[in-house]
């Protein structure tokens, strides 16, 4: 199978949602201000280094009556974050946990070593120059939950979105200080729904009530889903920009693989992807300038191994009791 078609498929699940789902005995203290206290995160399994920021994490209810809950970890920034704007991260999936993959393994400032126990600071973490506020959505991913079983199964992108904009508008009751505040949304691959749809949930409430409730100045979206359509052409299109791809192959994918879907293309289309893929060669198609990680003869394989390795160590991590204990105190 070609890796082209995975390009898209960028999250394996980290199915964390069935593997830490914590047993719920908060408590929410009715006054917000108490529960950002109650909220802030002094120690981590694992943390042997001192921090120069600080960080909150906890529940959100964002639906009473289905007793839904979202999860979030918000990283203030490492320098003056009372002049930063606040970045919403929001991986896709659907069904990755932005805590578990996004902040432990892609931009978020505590990473997992490879032992599965113990922490370290990523130098490149975008808390370097923002506020980061991550969130497990929708309920059944990371440690974001329901109460009301069928709500896992009819998840949609509507909910998805309006539960989002629920947590949002509490969650600025809690941290009061940073109301008003320059406010952006990014996310990756699924999210290329879930951030546009929010922002649009966002922009309507605003318009609704003729005020900025939220501060939305933008979004931003990484290899994201859109459409076949859209995902194809620009697929197709980088990678022949690039020059990792011929003229004639490029031309192929757009008339065999036009309007197809990734996950189940055509036998023709899946033709020329393996061709396209020969092409690529040993390139990582997420980081064309970096080396590949591994050796490894398939692409593809190389890619999924990858994953897979890194997130098992972030799941030794995530399972681990103390990492239970202090999500299921929230
Ligand atoms: C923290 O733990 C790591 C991994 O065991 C070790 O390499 C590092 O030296 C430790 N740092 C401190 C400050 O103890
Ligand atoms: C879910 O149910 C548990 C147990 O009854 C309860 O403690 C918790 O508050 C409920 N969660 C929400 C979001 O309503
Ligand atoms: C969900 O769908 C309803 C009805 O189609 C629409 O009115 C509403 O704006 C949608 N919500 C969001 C957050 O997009």
């Amino acid at each position: 199978m070609p890796n082209l078609k995975w390009v898209f498929v960028l999250c394996l699940c980290i199915f964390i949602n069935n593997l830490c789902i914590s047993s719920c005995t908060t408590s929410f203290s009715p006054d917000p201000l108490a529960q950002q206290q109650l909220d802030r995160v002094f120690a981590l399994p694992g943390q042997n280094f001192s921090l120069s920021f600080a960080h909150y994490s906890g529940y959100v209810t964002v639906n009473e009556e289905s007793g839904r809950a979202l999860f979030y970890w918000f990283v203030e920034a490492v320098d003056d974050p009372f002049s930063k704007p606040i970045v919403l991260w929001l991986n896709g999936g659907p069904g990755c946990s932005s805590i578990a993959y996004g902040m432990a393994e892609e931009i978020g400032p505590f990473h997992i070593e490879k032992d599965g126990k113990t922490l370290y600071l990523n130098p490149y973490s975008w808390n370097q120059v923002a506020n980061i506020l991550f969130l497990d959505s929708p309920v059944g991913v990371g440690f974001s939950y329901s109460n009301t079983s069928s709500d896992l199964l009819n998840n949609g992108d509507n909910r998805t979105a309006s539960d989002s904009l629920a947590f949002l508008l509490k969650w600025f009751e809690r941290f009061p200080q940073y109301k008003g505040r320059d406010f952006y949304i990014s996310g990756e691959s699924y999210a290329g729904h879930y951030v546009p749809q929010l922002s649009q949930a966002i922009a309507r409430y605003n318009s609704a009530r003729k005020e900025k409730t939220i501060n939305l100045k933008g979004y931003m979206v990484g290899n994201a889903l859109t459409d076949d359509y859209q995902d194809h052409l620009g697929v197709f299109e980088f990678m022949w920009a690039a020059g990792m791809i011929s003229d004639q192959t490029y031309q192929q994918l757009n008339v065999l693989c036009d309007l197809q879907p990734f996950i189940h293309s055509s036998k023709q289309c899946d033709k020329v992807l393996d061709i396209a893929s020969n092409e690529l060669g040993d390139i990582d198609p997420y980081s064309i300038f970096t080396p590949p990680c591994t050796t490894s003869s398939s692409s593809q394989n190389r890619l999924v191994k990858k994953r897979w390795r890194a997130s098992w160590f972030t799941c030794d991590w995530t399972d681990r009791p103390a990492v239970q204990f202090k999500s299921s105190l929230e």
